[in-house]
């Protein structure tokens, strides 16, 4: 039976950080669906169009990996699909109550889920969306931070 497994994240926008997570994350699933989350309660930078055609971009070269929206919570999700395993990117410990939270919470909804941790690689430890959005704003060079497409677009969106 294939593996699949869900990669859900606000991806605002994506970075090479979750690049990493992907890139690994697609050699130990036969199947990996990025989910990028609408986040109604957050003020992104990028619309869910955006996040969602930077996603694509970013990743059309890996095979086994496809890009889905989630505008739902994730268990109604992962029920809906049949999905069991979730993914996600562990930087340094400041991640780990966050995740650990959102782990439990999502288990106690739907208890056949499974949450599988990656840790970052050391040359993205320090790397998040904010980070990159900051830098870009001020006319920053950010193209060892985010794939070239995503370096592209958040070009159009300097003050
Ligand atoms: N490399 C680089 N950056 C990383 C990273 C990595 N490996 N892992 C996380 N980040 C950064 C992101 O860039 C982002 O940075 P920012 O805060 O500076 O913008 C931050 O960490 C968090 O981003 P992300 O990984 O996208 O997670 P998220 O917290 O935005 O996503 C969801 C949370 C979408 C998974 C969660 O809210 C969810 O499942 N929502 C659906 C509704 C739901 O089910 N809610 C109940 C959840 S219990």
């Amino acid at each position: 039976m294939n593996k699949i497994a869900v990669y859900p994240g606000t991806f605002d926008p994506i970075t090479n950080g979750h690049m990493d997570v992907i890139k690994r994350g697609a050699e130990i699933f036969d199947v990996l669906t990025i989910l990028v989350a609408v986040r109604k309660e957050k003020n992104t930078l990028f619309s869910i169009e955006e996040r969602l055609n930077m996603v694509k971009c970013a990743t059309k070269e890996i095979k086994n990996v496809n890009v889905a929206v989630l505008d739902t919570l994730l268990v109604h999700y992962l029920k809906e699909h049949d999905i069991r395993f979730v993914l996600r990117g562990l930087r340094a410990v400041s991640d780990f109550d966050y995740e650990f939270q959102m782990a439990l919470t999502n288990s106690e909804l739907y208890p056949e889920i499974e949450t599988i941790f990656i840790m970052s690689s050391r040359q993205y430890i320090f790397l998040s969306s904010s980070i990159v959005r900051e830098i870009s704003s001020y006319g920053g060079n950010v193209s060892n931070f985010v794939p070239k497409c995503v370096a592209e677009k958040l070009k159009t969106r300097r003050k």
